[in-house]
């Protein structure tokens, strides 16, 4: 959920309406705004995206110089007007990001159930401050916090205090500044950026008290407290279809440019290099084994990356969603580098298996994309991939540039352990800056993907088949035709479907088999073929000049000639592509699928 709060010189309507589509990357199922002025709440919400609402506040005038704005991924309760943000309970109005885990007790042990309407774990906190206020903010917010167990971003505004947002957070992230326009809180940066490029993270457990000149901080013992002031380095760009239809299509088309610009930076006499970024050799030539750490597509560019690692560098390579690797103790010690990958640098459940990693240790090297974001702070080392801001919620370009920064720092350990000769570290390094071509031309097999589109759009289970790399890519492939064209689709290694899956397959169900991989190539034409006889429509990507044999497949993809070491990112491109045209001849949002966000910052 994205989290923002003004109070200043200017009516704060408008202020947060434009902070929320900032922030609506990070859930669209409904918005709200509450806005304060001489002793009145004014709360407006809609399930829908950031536009619903300001559609609903359009012909309304509100002069309020205060006030808070929150945009839902829903977590507790279903997405109605009712459940979105702000809560309303008496005097107090509050927006909130996190989970709240021992909400139900709350409401039994003090009482509550008969002042909520929603069914959420937010709304019960409103409903806690309410209760203890007794004309102290401070003290109500103190007593309450001590009562919640979970995560909670807070900010929150009193009927009767005028003018003022306090917060408060734990785990969940909040930065906060002050300019002459006013006091400013949000979720992250994107929101803040345009009143200051100075700005501090709100500590954990601070009771922050904005008014329209400055904000107070104090701990919960009541001592100020001084921020530690950062700066941004960056601008807001206010990203543009340019002519496209999606910002999928378009953003799948910056990859090369986004590549280009990820590796190119990191070259250094024809090796890869990474002092600019401040990178100690040291987290490489130490470890061990890697661990690497992340979530949904950024997950899969780490298997990419592993590999990659253990087949060149016979390092052992362990790969977890974040959500999983918090909870199993994971084996990780000193001698394990651990590699985080982020988009966005603000998804929870990596934020915290990071800082799980650093605790036992190991030191952390991030793979992030947004500049200044939680997970880039937090992290002993990041290496920035410099895709651009990524709009749609489906991951493209962001994904080939953390393949292609995997790549880099493969190449780096295996120099600094002295596993590669500078010689093949040169060659190798040839090949990957030679990837943003491979990528503009597999683009330029957009149509025959389109075809392939056109066939599966009517299917309701799809099977994405490889081996080695291939199988990795499969599932990137599957994940992203599941996340934006809704239809179901499975990754499988080639040679296992046999093994039960197989029964799944009959007349006309779509097979797309990742054959790019020289020393299986055989065994997945030999997979392909036992699904073809089950009746299966196979189409096959791969670097055969032709293939019109019916008994392989009925639509074959070719791919430029390359070395298949490299092929991930062709198989990219043609992956993104079938999702892509899925969607749109489906009709759908393709920038906007429903249930997701494109950051999720709850656990
Ligand atoms: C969400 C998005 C996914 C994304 C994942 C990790 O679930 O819907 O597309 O891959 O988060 O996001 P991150 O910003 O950490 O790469």
């Amino acid at each position: 959920c994205g989290i923002i709060g003004f109070t200043g010189n200017e009516p704060a309507k408008d202020i947060i309406i434009g902070g929320l589509e900032r922030l609506e990357y990070r859930g669209y199922d409904s918005a709200g705004l509450a806005l304060l002025s001489n002793d009145q709440i004014q709360v407006r919400k809609r399930t829908g995206k950031v536009e619903e609402l300001r559609k609903l506040c359009e012909a309304e005038k509100m002069p309020a110089t205060c006030g808070i704005g929150h945009t839902r991924w829903a977590t507790h309760g279903g997405v109605t007007d009712v459940n979105a943000h702000p809560h309303r309970v008496g005097k107090v109005v509050l927006i909130h990001n996190g989970i709240i885990e021992n909400y139900r007790q709350i409401v039994t042990e003090y009482g509550l159930a008969d002042q909520l309407v929603s069914e959420t774990d937010s709304e019960v906190v409103a409903a806690l401050l309410n209760k203890f206020y007794e004309g102290d903010p401070v003290k109500a917010i103190k007593k309450t916090v001590k009562v919640l167990s979970g995560a909670f971003a807070l900010c929150i505004m009193f009927q009767d205090i005028p003018d003022t947002i306090y917060a408060i957070r734990n785990v969940s992230p909040m930065v906060a500044t002050s300019c002459e326009r006013g006091s400013v809180i949000a979720s992250d940066l994107t929101a803040l950026i345009e009143f200051s490029k100075e700005y501090f993270v709100v500590p954990e457990y601070h009771i922050l008290t904005l008014k329209k000149d400055g904000i107070d901080i104090q701990d919960l013992k009541g001592n100020k407290v001084t921020p530690q002031m950062l700066t941004v380095n960056w601008d807001i760009t206010s990203a543009q279809k340019g002519g496209y239809p999606f910002f999928m299509l378009k953003e799948i088309y910056e990859q090369p440019d986004a590549i280009r610009n990820t590796i190119a930076p990191r070259i250094n006499q024809e090796l890869p290099d990474f002092t600019e970024d401040g990178i100690d050799d040291a987290i490489f030539k130490d470890c061990k084994r890697i661990s690497i750490v992340a979530c949904g597509t950024a997950m899969h560019a780490g298997m990419v990356g592993k590999h990659l690692i253990e087949k060149k560098l016979r390092i052992p390579v362990h790969v977890d969603c974040a959500s999983e690797f918090r909870y199993k103790d994971p084996i990780i010690d000193e001698e394990t580098l651990t590699i985080v990958l982020s988009q966005s640098g603000e998804t929870i459940d990596t934020l915290e298996a990071l800082k799980l990693a650093k605790n036992r240790g190991s030191k952390v090297l991030s793979i992030v994309n947004v500049k200044g974001s939680t997970i880039a702070r937090e992290s002993d080392y990041v290496l920035y991939t410099h895709a651009g801001p990524e709009i749609a919620v489906a991951s493209t370009k962001a994904y080939t540039v953390q393949v292609a920064a995997m790549y880099l720092i493969a190449c780096r350990i295996g120099l600094v352990k002295g596993l590669i000769t500078e010689h093949d570290a040169k060659r190798f390094m040839t090949k990957l800056t030679n990837a943003s071509n491979i990528v503009e031309e597999t683009l330029k097999c957009a149509d025959d993907i389109k075809r392939v589109a056109d066939h599966i759009k009517f299917a309701t289970d799809t099977f994405y088949i490889g081996r080695g790399l291939d199988y990795t890519m499969s599932l990137e492939a599957a994940l992203k035709l599941k996340e934006i064209s809704y239809v179901h689709a499975e990754a499988y290694a080639a040679g296992e479907l046999k093994h039960g899956t197989i029964a799944l397959i009959s007349e006309n169900v779509p097979v797309i088999a990742l054959a790019t991989q020289e020393d299986v190539y055989a065994k997945v034409i030999s997979n392909i073929r036992e699904v073809k006889a089950r009746g299966a429509y196979v189409v096959l990507v791969s670097m055969d000049e032709e293939v019109n044999d019916p008994s392989i497949c009925d639509q074959h993809i070719r791919l430029p000639k390359m070395d298949s070491e490299f092929t991930s990112f062709a198989t990219a491109v043609v992956l993104q592509l079938v999702a892509y045209y899925t969607s749109e001849a489906k009709g759908l949002d393709v920038d906007k699928p429903r249930n997701l966000a494109k950051s999720v910052t709850v656990e």
